[in-house]
């Protein structure tokens, strides 16, 4: 076991690969990775802010692993990518690909296989031993028919509130203390509010989607959130409804100047004690961290009343577009962010947690009490997909999702309307 292990390590920690370097010409070898290796053209939306340092964690590595394949940065600004996704949908359409590109596991990266945009990676696994190196719960969520088309580089959680004690306590409200149920939640929101405080932030539509999708975990519980994808919740049950209510009353908290705002500066009034709460991924953790901020005193962090036990689950994978110019600097890519010297290194900085379930202790403990909390959470509670970062439902859906969401928040906060939007929005998925 031992030494499978280590051939293992070495098969997917790189070094610089027998592929790196090899001659220009797309698609030399009869494996749809073979091929010029000279280059590679990444599409992410990690641009900006505390992103970026992610990126460059997982940049550092491969330089390392693949010296002779150039890094060629092709990242599209926009928080859980709002705009790489239009982008690389025009590229991928006019057959124009980049050579990889970033994609969340699980129904977005149907898109992309049903428009015979992506190529099938199983072999690619088997090849660098990656069947084993990821949890079964995660093989399961990329395969499609048998296939896996995309390379987990984290699993981040979505469902988290970051709070800001000092504004909490100058309220009346124990920050040690969060509140268990959304109707607690919101009689908290209401002593923010008469301390003059804004309750809670959100910003452009998905960060909304994302909080509407932790009420709706906490008002459907686990099975009936996940019952909606699949047509076991219908979304013009009462259950919606609840959820729409509570959305609609934390909407109101909100300070409507943020809407057009990416999730950073959405969340920075809870930063600067100007607001109390945000929803928002563990990316979060990455972002506070960069700007020197502590957990425990100048923030808290806990899953959204209702959550606790549940892990509102979404994995950035990466993919090999039919067409790319560069396949071999695609699976040097693919190679690098796999490894266990890619996960450790992009993760402990992202803020998410490794994909790969085959860290050593010496590897683990290069991560925050923070992660490692998350990555128990990951183990024992139940798993969600979310809406908003394209576990759940492929693009085409969350887009909608988005919009019926911002027209609610811009408009007359129509409850009954925003629930027929989500119908129709949602009506693609039980006719499958
Ligand atoms: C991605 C994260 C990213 C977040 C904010 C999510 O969709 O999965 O990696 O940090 O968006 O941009």
């Amino acid at each position: 076991m031992a030494v499978l292990a280590l051939a293992m390590t070495a098969c997917s920690g790189g070094g610089s690969g027998s592929d790196s370097g090899e001659a220009s010409g797309a698609s030399s070898g009869d494996k749809p990775w073979d091929g010029d290796a000279s280059e590679v053209d990444v599409v992410t939306w990690w641009e900006a802010g505390s992103e970026k340092e992610g990126l460059q964690a997982l940049e550092g590595v491969f330089a390392e692993q693949h010296s002779d394949t150039e890094f060629v940065n092709a990242a599209i600004a926009g928080g859980g990518g709002s705009q790489a996704k239009q982008k690389l949908a025009a590229d991928l359409a006019t057959g124009n690909p980049p050579d990889t590109f970033q994609a969340h596991a699980g129904a977005e990266v149907t898109d992309y296989i049903d428009a015979g945009q992506i190529e099938d990676l199983s072999g690619l696994y088997d090849e660098l031993g990656l069947k084993d190196a990821f949890p079964a719960s995660l093989i399961d969520r990329l395969s499609m028919d048998g296939k896996i088309y995309s390379i987990p580089s984290n699993i981040h959680r979505a469902n988290m509130v970051w709070a800001n004690p000092s504004v909490l306590e100058q309220s009346g409200v124990d920050p040690q203390t969060p509140p268990a149920t959304i109707d607690e939640w919101i009689a908290d929101m209401e002593k923010v509010k008469a301390a003059g405080f804004t309750p809670i932030t959100v910003g452009m539509a998905w960060t909304q989607t994302e909080l509407l999708e932790t009420i709706l975990i906490a008002d459907l519980g686990a099975d009936g959130y996940t019952g909606l994808f699949d047509g076991t919740t219908k979304w013009d049950s009462e259950g919606v409804a609840k959820a729409i209510g509570h959305f609609k009353t934390m909407m109101s908290f909100t300070d409507s100047s943020l809407y057009s705002e990416d999730w950073e500066p959405a969340m920075q009034p809870v930063v600067d004690g100007k607001a109390a709460y945000n929803v928002m991924g563990d990316w979060a953790y990455l972002g506070l961290t960069t700007q020197g901020k502590t957990m425990g005193t100048d923030y808290i962090v806990f899953p959204a009343p209702g959550n606790e036990k549940v892990y509102d689950f979404l994995a950035d994978s990466f993919t090999l577009p039919v067409g790319a110019k560069h396949p071999g600097g695609a699976k040097a890519w693919l190679e690098t962010i796999s490894s266990k010297e890619g996960q450790v290194a992009f993760n402990s900085v992202k803020g998410s947690i490794p994909a790969r379930s085959d860290l050593s202790e010496d590897e683990l403990s290069k991560f925050s009490d923070y992660q490692r909390g998350q990555m128990t959470a990951f183990q024992d509670d139940e798993i969600v997909s979310s809406i908003a970062h394209g576990a759940a439902v492929p693009v085409k859906v969350s887009n909608a999702i988005n919009d019926a969401v911002m027209k609610f928040a811009q408009g007359a906060s129509d409850e009954a309307g925003l629930q027929t939007a989500l119908v129709d929005a949602t009506a693609s998925l039980s006719s499958k």
